[in-house]
């Protein structure tokens, strides 16, 4: 009997595109499991944190990400700004990357479908996805959205600190020798400036009915 394939979304993009965001609606809309492999970076991150260890010894980090539990990355825990920049520092370390790939492509496995968004997902982890979303939105709009998210949330937040420390990430994500910030030459650029989720939804929507339409053919 042949094992049937499963069907895996990969999203990338920089932080506070929309992303996140769009990889919660296309999985519950299809009914696929859905990672945010930013989490398990902000996972061995905060380990490492919460023990006074250092961010940047390799053989340490790799350790950790290696005994991850990918069924533990609780959002809310993890979502704090400090552990998203030690996030982006643990992240350039090759160790720790081979470990996190490996966890994140055996739950890309998963039936009957999956959604992963991240860095590398298109590029790295998930290379031969049916279909692959490349989510950018301006440096501005991005830190309004941070900044409106924040206010509603805790209190207080400064928009040009906000603006200041996404271009930081960008440039970290992006300049890091080992998987970059990029899109892979066969993904879809779906730029959120002027679209709000609804729309970014709609046409994510479209080219995933088409490539699953292919798959059936
Ligand atoms: O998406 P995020 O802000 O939760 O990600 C936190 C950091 O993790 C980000 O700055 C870079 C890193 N990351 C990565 O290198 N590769 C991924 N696939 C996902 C996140």
């Amino acid at each position: 009997m042949r094992v049937p394939d499963t069907f895996t979304i990969a999203i990338d993009g920089p932080a506070a595109s929309g992303k996140g965001t769009l990889a919660r609606r296309l999985a519950v809309h299809y009914g696929f499991h859905h990672l945010d492999t930013g989490l398990t970076y902000r996972a061995v991150a905060k380990a490492l944190l919460d023990r006074g260890l250092p961010l940047d010894d390799e053989e340490i980090a790799a350790g950790v990400a290696r005994n991850l539990d990918l069924r533990h990355l609780d959002r809310t825990v993890l979502a704090a700004h400090h552990v998203g920049e030690a996030a982006s520092k643990v992240a350039v370390m090759p160790a720790v990357r081979r470990a996190l790939v490996a966890a994140q492509r055996s739950f890309a496995q998963t039936l009957p479908g999956t959604v992963l968004d991240g860095r590398d997902i298109g590029t790295v982890v998930c290379p031969d996805a049916p279909v692959k979303l490349y989510v950018i939105a301006s440096p501005e709009a991005r830190a309004r959205r941070r900044h409106a998210e924040i206010e509603a949330g805790s209190g207080k937040a400064d928009f040009a600190e906000i603006l200041a420390d996404l271009t930081r990430r960008d440039a970290r994500d992006m300049g890091r020798t080992d998987s970059p910030l990029k899109p892979a030459d066969d993904a879809h650029l779906l730029d959120t400036t002027e679209m709000d989720i609804e729309a970014a939804f709609l046409a994510a929507k479209r080219l995933v009915d088409e490539a699953l339409a292919k798959r059936q053919a």
